[in-house]
């Protein structure tokens, strides 16, 4: 059994452990098989950008996520996945993300209208479906003809049967009819007619209607050989970036206001200098330059709440690391909820401290300490829309509202796919004065 029990029970606290008691590379036992925990910054530096074409993503990965994802960016891989990746760049290009900004603030506003003065609510939900209204006017425009709250739906338990499947010891074989797999088959058909819907529909219109959202981006990439992607390949981005971005996004800025609630100072500091900045109108792209602050508490959530928890990578080929040779096929993984907890390179790891980050720290950390967004080639492509986004969110946001956590809440961070709250976080709204 191995660690097995143990991980099932408790996974964050079994690799906190694991790590501080058998040091910077260990081999854990899971059942039969073993990974390689790398808990050391050089060693990910390795896996993740020096000798990044020995490995692969790990088929537990993929098994998990193809039938939403296809061939996505998200877990494709060698020329295909490179080919992918540069027709899908020039769309996160900074320029380009900018025009979105205002989208952000218009989507964080109509939310906002919903909310009363004293009422409580789940702000994990609120913010999950503020981040999918956002994922989906960036996605498609306004080209999509039915309410952002069916596709949530869809694309919610789609998550949670893939979540299910990657902790289930019994894997059911997908095409076995049980009630979850066809479900799933459903909301995947639904979501697929959708997305080709709008790709046809733009074909048939050619030039005479341009748009200019992240599915006319992509439809337009043209390779060095003239070459564009497929409708297949246009729906598989398409849930990838769907799928990738809104959840992630989502969970960071709950996890925000979760912090903001627990830590009054910094919720002062944070309100303080977005009142020097902007004095109560919305936020531009061009703010974000001044608001060092602000964006000192997005790195402090990223560093204690990584959305993308852990990593894992498998090799392709015979690899050495920490002066150990691996096989093929040998499993590693590198854990931001360990590492980003690390004393060597954060003081006081477990306190929230936005100041920590105000004086350049991070150009200071070396590769592999601190990666909420990955590292190497296969870093994050939607980073900079994610800052942006975070960072449009929280100014709107935090600009006219506090959230108080409701008192005797617990807040448990629940390490799925990504990192949620167990419990959702449930708290009181309150307007400011
Ligand atoms: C706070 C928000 C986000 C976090 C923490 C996050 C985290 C990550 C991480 C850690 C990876 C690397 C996974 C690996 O190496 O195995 C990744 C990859 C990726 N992310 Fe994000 N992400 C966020 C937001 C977004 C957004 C907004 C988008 C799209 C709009 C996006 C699209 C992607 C894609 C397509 C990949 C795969 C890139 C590739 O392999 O070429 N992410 N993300």
């Amino acid at each position: 059994m191995g660690l097995a029990l143990h991980v099932l029970r408790d996974p964050l606290a079994t690799l906190m452990r694991v790590a501080r008691e058998y040091g910077d590379i260990v081999c854990i036992p899971v059942f039969r098989h073993y990974r390689i925990m790398l808990n050391h910054p050089d060693f990910i530096e390795q896996v993740c950008i020096l000798q990044h074409t020995k490995f692969h993503k790990s088929t537990l990965t993929k098994d998990v996520t193809q039938r939403l994802l296809g061939q996505g960016l998200l877990i494709s891989e060698g020329d295909f996945w490179r080919r992918q990746r540069r027709l899908a760049q020039p769309a996160f290009h900074r320029t380009r993300i900018a025009e979105y900004g205002s989208t952000m603030v218009e989507c964080a506003n109509t939310h906002m209208a919903r909310w009363r003065d004293g009422e409580v609510c789940d702000i994990a939900e609120e913010m999950m479906a503020m981040t999918l209204d956002i994922a989906v006017r960036t996605l498609f425009g306004t080209t999509l003809n039915v309410k952002a709250e069916e596709v949530g739906k869809s694309l919610g338990f789609l998550m949670r049967y893939s979540m299910r499947k990657a902790r289930s010891p019994i894997k059911v074989p997908e095409n076995w009819p049980t009630p979850r797999n066809r479900r799933a088959e459903r909301e995947t058909q639904f979501l697929d007619s959708l997305v080709y819907g709008i790709i046809k529909e733009r074909q048939a219109e050619g030039n005479t209607n341009p748009h200019n959202d992240l599915l006319a981006l992509l439809m337009s990439a043209m390779d060095e050989d003239g070459t564009q992607m497929t409708p297949k390949q246009l729906r598989d981005e398409t849930m990838t970036l769907f799928m990738a971005g809104h959840e992630t996004t989502a969970l960071t800025l709950s996890w925000t206001w979760y912090m903001l609630s627990e830590n009054p100072a910094v919720e002062a500091r944070l309100h303080e200098e977005l009142q020097r900045v902007l004095g109560g109108r919305a936020p531009t792209v061009a703010d974000l330059e001044r608001l060092p602050y602000l964006r000192s508490v997005v790195s402090e959530v990223l560093r204690l709440y990584p959305a993308a928890y852990i990593l894992a990578r498998t090799s392709i080929a015979p690899c050495t690391i920490g002066g150990y040779d691996f096989p093929t096929d040998t499993t590693f993984i590198m854990a931001q909820w360990v590492m980003h907890r690390d004393a060597r390179y954060f003081d006081e790891p477990e306190v929230f401290r936005p100041e920590r980050w105000m004086d350049g720290l991070e150009n200071r950390l070396p590769a592999g300490a601190y990666f909420p967004f990955g590292d190497g080639p296969r870093r994050c492509i939607g980073q900079g829309f994610a800052l942006l986004e975070l960072g449009m969110v929280i100014a709107t946001v935090a600009q006219k509202f506090r959230f108080k956590l409701v008192p005797g809440h617990r807040v448990v961070p629940d390490p799925l796919v990504t990192l949620r709250a167990k419990y959702g976080i449930r708290v009181k709204v309150h307007f400011r004065d």
